[in-house]
């Protein structure tokens, strides 16, 4: 495919071109002034999870899911355990590779130069490789070349994102240089800069935003070297993010609505920031508020009060799902794990024991048929014409989220298996339970939105 092309050269043709070939891998976004909408595809690349995803049995591409999810918990654990002055973005990447599987593709700078980042949900630098540079991993695109963009400025050390607290800044002969080390040896160092980044809002037009991002001369170590990934780029709440960096524009609110994963690979993830978040009549939005206690700050916490399995409420004591001494505990909504845990480690009861006992008798109640499952502990076979599955509510402070009977459960060939595994000390709310979901990160408010939404529809 015409993928040699001298970008320095030919622009224009390289934003037809691609439009009209690559068309998958670039998003679109709208020309709404107050608002931006990114199209994120999913990594396929070697080395990714989603990798050959699609040629594999149904039981394979649970597994390979289910691994994904666990890299997540056991990245937040990992957190968990660590020192609370060392923020997550200093120790994220080597999950990043197996919990992060969409990637965001557009150009950057007065040449047009392309970039594909991997989309990152806990942490917000955006940074890509750039010439020159002695430590680089090797990628398929041509490594962005800040020398001949005359869009590009290194950051004043006096910018307020050079003084983040906690991040690794230092300002050394005028440039603000930071240093992301991760374990393993895995790390990314460079200069904060600014340039500008083109969103293609259709196929000629882009709409443009001048943004800080980290020009990264030295990186060891990553995962997806030698495929067409250049960077990260952070979608979370910390000041260095698309939603913070451009606050103005997109109220600091951002939001993404997962459409039905029944396909081999998850649908494209569109990020939707601002106005160009749709609208809910009133009272079908419902709010709860975030908390970010340190070492966690730029995830989402959110106070589980309760679960309900069906119309059962189980009752829990409220403390249950809070966080306990030594980091353990706690409740996150995460996008970066498909499947959803419920921490067993919880003191007095067994939370994960508990919801899963209640489908058991759910499902024994309607006479289904229990059988051995091969990573998910509860399964059943499908009953022909059987459509009473139970749905499931995490009751938050103030809000109820209650997740359709129809996508509780993981179908799979002549059986479906109850959508949740045991978290060995933290409740996450992963992907497969936010199906058909709009999902609002508020952080002017604080909170996290959230409605029931066709996302099918979502198409950018
Ligand atoms: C999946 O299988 C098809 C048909 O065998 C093949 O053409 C395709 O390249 C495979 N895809 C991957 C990613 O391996
Ligand atoms: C990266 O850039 C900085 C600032 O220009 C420079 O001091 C440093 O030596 C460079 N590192 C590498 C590995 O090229």
């Amino acid at each position: 495919m015409i993928l040699s092309f001298n970008f320095l050269n030919s622009k224009v043709l390289l934003i037809f071109s691609v439009t009209l070939l690559f068309r998958p891998h670039f998003s679109f976004a709208t020309s709404n002034p107050t608002g931006l909408t990114l199209r994120f595809d999913v990594d396929d690349s070697p080395g990714s999870p989603m990798y050959r995803i699609q040629n594999l049995s149904i039981d394979e591409r649970i597994d390979r899911l289910i691994h994904v999810s666990n890299a997540r918990a056991n990245y937040l654990n990992l957190i968990s355990n660590s020192d609370t002055t060392i923020l997550p973005d200093n120790i994220r990447i080597p999950l990043l590779r197996e919990s992060s599987w969409y990637a965001v593709e557009f150009t950057i700078g007065s040449q047009g130069q392309r970039v594909k980042l991997l989309m990152d949900t806990g942490g917000g630098l955006i940074w890509t490789q750039c010439q020159p540079c002695l430590n680089y991993f090797p990628q398929k695109l041509p490594i962005y070349d800040p020398r001949v963009s005359t869009t590009y400025a290194t950051l004043p050390c006096e910018h307020r994102l050079c003084k983040t607290p906690g991040k690794n800044l230092n300002c050394v002969d005028g440039l603000c240089r930071y240093a992301v080390s991760y374990g393993g040896g895995t790390s990314t160092k460079g200069v904060l800069s600014t340039e500008t980044f083109h969103f293609l809002i259709d196929k000629t037009n882009t709409r443009d935003f001048n943004v800080v991002f980290g020009c990264s001369n030295d990186t060891t170590k990553v995962s997806f070297q030698n495929t067409e990934i250049s960077g990260i780029f952070g979608v979370s709440i910390s000041p260095d993010s698309m939603a913070r960096q451009f606050s103005t524009e997109t109220n600091s609110r951002f939001s993404y609505c997962f459409a039905p994963f029944d396909g081999a690979v998850p649908p494209p993830l569109v990020l939707r920031f601002g106005e160009d978040i749709p609208k809910f009549p009133a009272g079908h939005l419902q709010s709860t508020l975030v908390l970010q206690p340190p070492p966690y700050r730029y995830f989402y916490y959110l106070q589980l009060l309760d679960i309900s399995v069906g119309n059962y409420r189980i009752g829990f004591p409220p403390s249950t799902f809070q966080f306990r001494a030594g980091g353990a505990g706690g409740c996150f909504i995460d996008s970066g794990a498909m499947y959803t845990f419920i921490d067993a480690g919880t003191i007095g009861v067994n939370a994960y024991e508990r919801v899963m006992s209640t489908f058991i008798a759910y499902y024994g109640s309607k006479g289904l048929q229990r059988r051995p499952g091969r990573s998910f502990e509860v399964c059943y076979v499908n009953r022909i014409g059987f459509n009473e599955f139970a749905s499931l509510t995490f009751h938050f402070n103030g809000a109820d989220y209650t997740v359709d009977g129809g996508y509780v459960n993981v179908f799979k060939q002549g059986y479906f298996c109850v959508g949740i595994l045991k978290g060995p000390s933290k409740t996450v709310l992963g992907a497969w339970h936010q199906q058909n979901k709009r999902i609002i990160h508020d952080e002017l408010f604080g909170e996290l939105q959230f409605a029931d939404e066709n996302c099918a529809n979502d198409v950018a």
